[in-house]
């Protein structure tokens, strides 16, 4: 009989697993990273392969069906190939997707496609290289561009580009992105600036809106329509342009939280279960994978991690405390 579902106190079912692979990176992101001086977490506290492939076999039996690798940068970890052959191989698995920043794709894309990666999410907030270099703090910008090329060669399918809408900031970017995704057959996916910066420098001030973006694009380039949704629980809304020509996403924490339907749990790559991006509170496996613990036992943390989250995060209200793990640790 296979086990019950990974159920909440809300009723929200549990499908989806991120896994952070590292929380070191390659370039310095200001939402994410601080410029110098960051804390890594020492390598020895960081699972093996072996430990995060055991973690979702075990999490698969639970009623996980995605699976989605992220970092810090992910592609920084050496042979990351040899773990999506792993978790490809996991009966159950539906669906397996990775998040980047898209730098070390020319020489890696290849290598992950062959181990059966298929789906890409890479990190994208602007065309202009002057712009790239003040976000990133590098400069990057053709190698991204370089590896998006590429995916699209080999075939990966589908691709996204996540673009971080920052006020003040980022506003020139919001149409010729937008293009850059109609004219190359990739869904750009707008997502909302989050208390997430290392710097602690976010306020509600800096969040590029939506809708303010979706009004930008219908004068822009065409007028846009909501698509009816087709998976409720996807944390994107998505919308079409009326002449039919691609598509447009808004991951919209702040100003349309989606905590209602979340089903999403979060391995950090210290081996630290999270049942929210925004969670004070976390689970420590580690100590269960490392300790001969089995596969029962890891079983039930899994489950009282769950059964402990919370209604959502409350980032618009006065409550509202950001995680002690900036997103480079937490793995987005
Ligand atoms: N707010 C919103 N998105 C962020 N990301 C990183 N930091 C933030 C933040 N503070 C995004 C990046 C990356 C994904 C994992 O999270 O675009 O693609
Ligand atoms: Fe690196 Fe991603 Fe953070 Fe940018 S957002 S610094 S690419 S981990």
């Amino acid at each position: 009989m296979p086990a019950a579902p990974l159920i909440d106190a809300y009723g929200r079912i549990h499908d989806n697993l991120r896994i952070s692979v590292t929380d070191r990176c390659n370039i310095r992101c200001f939402y994410c990273m601080p410029e110098t001086e960051v804390q890594f977490v020492p390598r020895a506290e960081i699972l093996s392969f072996e430990e995060m492939e055991r973690f979702a076999r075990i999490a698969v039996t639970l009623g996980i069906t995605k699976l989605r690798i992220t970092g810090g940068e992910p592609l920084l970890r050496k042979d990351l190939h040899l773990l999506i052959r792993k978790l490809a191989a996991i009966p159950g698995v539906a669906d397996l997707a990775l998040t980047t920043n898209g730098v070390l794709l020319p020489q890696l894309a290849g290598p992950l496609y062959e181990a059966g990666l298929r789906r890409i999410n890479i990190h994208l907030d602007t065309l202009d290289r002057e712009r790239f270099l003040r976000i990133t703090r590098r400069d990057d910008l053709d190698r991204v561009l370089e590896g998006i090329a590429l995916c699209r060669r080999l075939g990966y399918h589908p691709i996204k580009i996540n673009a971080v809408a920052v006020k003040n900031l980022t506003e020139p970017d919001i149409v010729p992105l937008a293009r850059f995704g109609r004219e190359n057959g990739l869904e750009v996916r707008f997502i909302e600036f989050m208390p997430l910066d290392a710097e602690r420098r976010w306020d509600r001030g800096q969040v590029l809106l939506a809708d303010e973006i979706l009004e930008v694009l219908s004068r822009g380039i065409a007028p846009l329509e909501e698509i009816p949704d087709r998976d409720p629980r996807a944390p994107a809304t998505e919308y079409r342009y009326a002449d039919g020509l691609g598509r447009i996403g808004f991951i919209a924490s702040v100003s349309r939280p989606f905590c209602l339907n979340c089903n999403r749990i979060r391995l950090t790559a210290d081996g630290h279960l999270r049942y929210c991006l925004f969670a004070i509170e976390e689970t420590d496996v580690k100590p269960l994978l490392r300790g001969g613990a089995d596969d029962g036992q890891i079983e039930e943390l899994i489950r009282a991690a769950v059964g402990g989250k919370w209604e959502g995060h409350e980032i618009n209200s006065a409550r509202f405390i950001p995680p002690p793990r900036p997103m480079y640790s937490i793995g987005g």
